[in-house]
């Protein structure tokens, strides 16, 4: 698995210590409120497990899961919900948590339909990484832990081909290891 890592983006170390900071964000814009934390399946559940446990407030956790890659490198731009149901969010105030803020579009969708269709008061968006790049939506997330150059990047939460999911760093995958399980 680490044979197939060209380099190391973030190290464990150094998300350990962004997310330290990024909980204190939240706990101080949370003060007195109990905030829902929506976790996007399956590339937020590490950065969900690792942030929630340093956030200092009372908190409900929900999960949703979503296709938007569908195994590939590049986005299909069509963002489809595996289930019908959104989890019961009204009048509450929504943190929607997920590993990359891409092209925007899932979380974009995702935000949409919890205003529109399940009533949230308020929903701000928390991702691990943000790629600098021009997106196709206007999407801005309140919680940013790293912003990255526009590569496709693997491990803490994030897949290519559904592996390399529980790397504890960011990787850039060796070409030949794309190929390979392409
Ligand atoms: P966007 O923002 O394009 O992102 O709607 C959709 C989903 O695609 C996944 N994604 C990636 N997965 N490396 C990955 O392993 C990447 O560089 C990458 N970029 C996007 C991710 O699951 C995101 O939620």
């Amino acid at each position: 698995m680490h044979n197939d890592i060209d380099h190391v983006l973030l190290h464990e170390s150094t998300i350990m210590s962004r997310l330290d900071a990024m909980a204190r964000d939240i706990t101080r814009d949370y003060q007195g409120e109990m905030p829902t934390i929506v976790c996007i399946l399956q590339g937020g559940i590490i950065l969900m497990a690792d942030l929630l446990r340093r956030i200092q407030l009372p908190l409900l956790i929900e999960t949703i899961s979503v296709a938007s890659y569908h195994g590939g490198t590049l986005s299909s731009g069509v963002v489809s919900f595996k289930q019908n149901a959104l989890p019961d969010l009204k009048g509450k105030h929504v943190i929607l948590l997920d590993d990359i803020l891409d092209t925007g579009r899932t979380l974009e969708a995702i935000r949409d339909r919890f205003v529109n269709e399940a009533g949230a008061a308020s929903v701000k968006l928390c991702v691990l990484l943000s790629k600098k790049k021009d997106r196709p939506c206007e999407v801005v997330a309140e919680y940013v832990g790293f912003e990255i150059g526009d590569e496709f990047v693997v491990g803490y939460g994030l897949d290519y081909q559904g592996q390399y999911r529980n790397l504890p760093y960011i990787g850039v995958l060796k070409p030949e290891a794309i190929q390979r399980l392409a």
